[in-house]
């Protein structure tokens, strides 16, 4: 199934952030939002839902832990029980509300930088204190995760590991084998490890996405899945998501968490978030395949017009991490081009002090407005 952009002139008719800081003249290609249309399954159950007048609150049992649990099987064949999984407002209130079961005020939380840059205030509104483990590797080499770093920190008394998986900004999809190791770490110095794979379901053809859950017995002992459909199908305004775990021990903390956290969750974000799961997978096929045609567009525009921009091609997900350096725009090149070539990328310096020199842009748009993009970022350096 071919999925398309919608047209600029739509997009500039949506009310979401992407489209609203920024006056027109910029081209917005910071946040995490996608410019493709909704799936038309989820169209319709929202549509549905509006007719009905069917926007009350969520109740308690629903039918999105068994969508989520066939989507996870037949996607990555991962089997997951539905007992184990629960709702809430967001990805964010799913970490906090977790870490601020399994650390005590001041604790240690690693993070490994560059990295969704709320990991900082997530794990600082938690209560705990953040522990900065950065990606080995770099741009050139590929990324991968610091194990011996990590066993550093846990020795030091880290309690929790909030892991990214796929990465964001990086967009690596860790290996089986450095999650099995990082369950290992885990269970021996008996910290927890929270994976955020909220981008797993934009995983590449060519790569493989791993859930942490699904690679081993201690992975299950130690780990809780923070999870949604709203990157995948764009739907960051309806506030579902979910958390899911595979072990008694986990089991009770997350399913044991004050009525209020799972009542936050939106009716209408659990219905597209069932639709999704349920009935949206040709259609995420569809967006997965015009994301790849559009990693590897902007990497020939690069060449041909940029190549002093180094870019690695993400495994999973629509983010492109670039290294601007050897342009000399400084330790915030977004703020240059934003200022200059009137495109807004997300600024590198949040994500971690990794992130001088780098900025990260989304490639969820149209192919014509990646072209203009690195049209306008090459005639601003000339
Ligand atoms: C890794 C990661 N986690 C969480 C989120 C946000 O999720 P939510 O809007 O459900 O809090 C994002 C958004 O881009 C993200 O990239």
């Amino acid at each position: 199934m071919d999925v398309h952009a919608d047209p600029m002139n739509l997009l500039r008719q949506r009310s979401s952030v992407k489209w609203r800081i920024f006056p027109e003249d910029v081209l917005p290609l910071f946040v995490a939002e996608t410019d493709f249309p909704l799936a038309p399954p989820i169209q319709d159950a929202l549509m549905a839902a509006i007719r009905n007048s069917d926007t009350g609150y969520t109740p308690p049992t629903s039918e999105l832990p068994e969508a989520f649990a066939r989507f996870a099987d037949a996607r990555w064949g991962w089997t997951v029980d539905p007992a184990q999984v629960w709702t809430t407002t967001d990805v964010g209130v799913a970490i906090v509300e977790t870490l601020r079961r399994v650390t005590k005020p001041g604790d240690g939380v690693i993070i490994n930088p560059p990295v969704y840059f709320p990991f900082f205030d997530l794990v600082a509104e938690s209560g705990a204190c953040v522990v900065e483990v950065p990606l080995s590797g770099g741009i050139d080499a590929g990324w991968s995760l610091d194990l011996a770093g990590i066993e550093e920190a846990f020795k030091a008394g880290a309690r929790a590991y909030l892991l990214c998986n796929p990465h964001n900004p990086v967009g690596r999809a860790h290996s089986a084998e450095e999650l099995r190791a990082v369950a290992e770490l885990a269970a021996k110095y008996g910290a927890t490890v929270v994976s955020d794979e909220i981008h797993g379901p934009l995983t590449y053809p060519d790569s493989q996405f791993t859930p942490f859950l699904s690679v081993s017995d201690a992975a299950r002992e130690v780990g809780v899945c923070v999870t949604a459909a709203s990157k995948a199908w764009n739907l960051a305004g309806l506030k579902c998501a979910l958390m899911v775990t595979a072990g008694k021990p986990k089991e009770a903390i997350v399913g044991s968490m004050p009525d209020e956290v799972y009542w936050r969750t939106s009716l209408l974000g659990l219905k597209a978030s069932v639709a999704g799961y349920r009935d949206g997978g040709e259609w995420l096929d569809g967006i997965i395949a015009s994301l790849d045609a559009n990693r590897r567009l902007f990497a020939t525009l690069l060449d041909s017009q940029l190549p002093e921009v180094k870019y690695r091609m993400p495994q999973a997900t629509y983010l492109a991490w670039l290294d601007f350096t050897a342009l000399g725009w400084g330790e915030d090149p977004a703020a240059h081009i934003l200022e200059h070539a009137r495109v807004a990328l997300s600024n590198g310096p949040p994500f971690g002090d990794p992130g001088r020199g780098f900025a990260r842009l989304n490639l969820a748009c149209a192919p014509d407005t990646l072209t203009e993009a690195v049209a306008r970022l090459s005639s601003f350096r000339r």
